[in-house]
């Protein structure tokens, strides 16, 4: 049997938190498979990566809302001779908007990548994470403890990505492989205006830079946690959701969620 190398996949490392995830990897001295459509940021960030003396990442572009996205990048693999010890399901966004006046298509396109690419991605390498006794980073979100009203599908989305990885994280530990959730509040990225609102201006108590919530999402992996949500404030919400009925929590939201929409309509 011919010998693949261990490589660290890593979605969404055009931007933001991606982006600080890959050159964590890379300070670790591993080898990366860079995925996201832009190509030409890619290949900035692997001679960024380069320049700093670690092996260049490999690149491959390919579009996550596509449905045959996870054999692209097997084949990928193959094509590399390598195969995954560690996988970062990272790439993501999410719409402003009530979900009745949102278009339709985008929204499903946003449980393509969040949902659909992350569970295929997650699965796909289950023989070779347990051979090299690797693991699986999965980006959530803060949102995934709150109901969303006015980013309906995004917090489901994000929900759905706690469950399965709380799950993955039991399944798979016998098998050796770690499942990590990591849960940002809110980090300034190109993640805002994607999803059609600006970050607030100055960063307020629950925002975090990109490098430190990576920097925590590869501890916890490292640690074989099951979830991290970075900042003390943000692990506070998301421990008061237990104890606040949903309807306040969802008024809450609600309310948050319009007054960024009534925002972006004055702007
Ligand atoms: N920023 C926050 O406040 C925040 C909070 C909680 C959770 N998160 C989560 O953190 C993750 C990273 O977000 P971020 O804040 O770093 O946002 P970002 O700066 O907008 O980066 C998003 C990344 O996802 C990639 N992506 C989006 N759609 C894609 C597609 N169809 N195919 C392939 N790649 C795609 C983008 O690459 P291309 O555009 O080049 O394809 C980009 O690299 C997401 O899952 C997000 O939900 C973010």
């Amino acid at each position: 049997m011919t010998e693949h190398r261990p490589v660290t996949l890593i979605t969404g490392a055009s931007a933001g938190i991606g982006t600080a995830l890959a050159r964590i990897f890379a300070r670790q001295g591993k080898e990366l498979l860079l995925v996201a459509r832009r190509e030409q940021r890619l290949n900035e960030l692997a001679d960024e990566i380069a320049a700093f003396g670690h092996r260049r990442p490999h690149v491959e572009p390919v579009d996550l809302e596509r449905r045959d996205a996870g054999d692209a990048i097997a084949g990928a693999m193959v094509r590399l001779g390598v195969e995954p010890e560690t996988v970062v399901n990272n790439a993501g966004f999410g719409l402003l908007g009530s979900s009745a006046s949102l278009s339709r298509a985008e929204q499903l396109a946003m449980v393509d990548v969040n949902v659909r690419a992350l569970t295929d991605l997650s699965l796909a390498f289950v023989e070779a994470l347990a051979r090299r006794r690797g693991g699986i980073l999965n980006v959530a979100s803060v949102a995934a403890f709150l109901p969303g009203p006015h980013m309906a599908v995004y917090y489901a989305t994000k929900a759905y990505v706690v469950s399965f990885s709380d799950a993955l994280h039991w399944e798979l530990k016998p098998r050796g492989i770690r499942v990590t959730a990591l849960c940002p509040g809110p980090v300034p990225t190109e993640f805002q205006a994607r999803a059609g609102f600006d970050s607030g201006g100055k960063p307020d108590m629950l925002t975090l830079g990109a490098d430190q919530v990576a920097l925590d999402g590869y501890r916890a992996l490292e640690q074989g946690r099951r979830l991290v949500v970075p900042g003390m404030l943000n692990r506070a919400t998301t421990i008061m959701t237990r104890f606040v009925p949903r309807r306040l929590l969802m008024a809450a939201v609600g309310r948050y969620n319009s007054s960024r929409i009534a925002k972006r309509q004055r702007d």
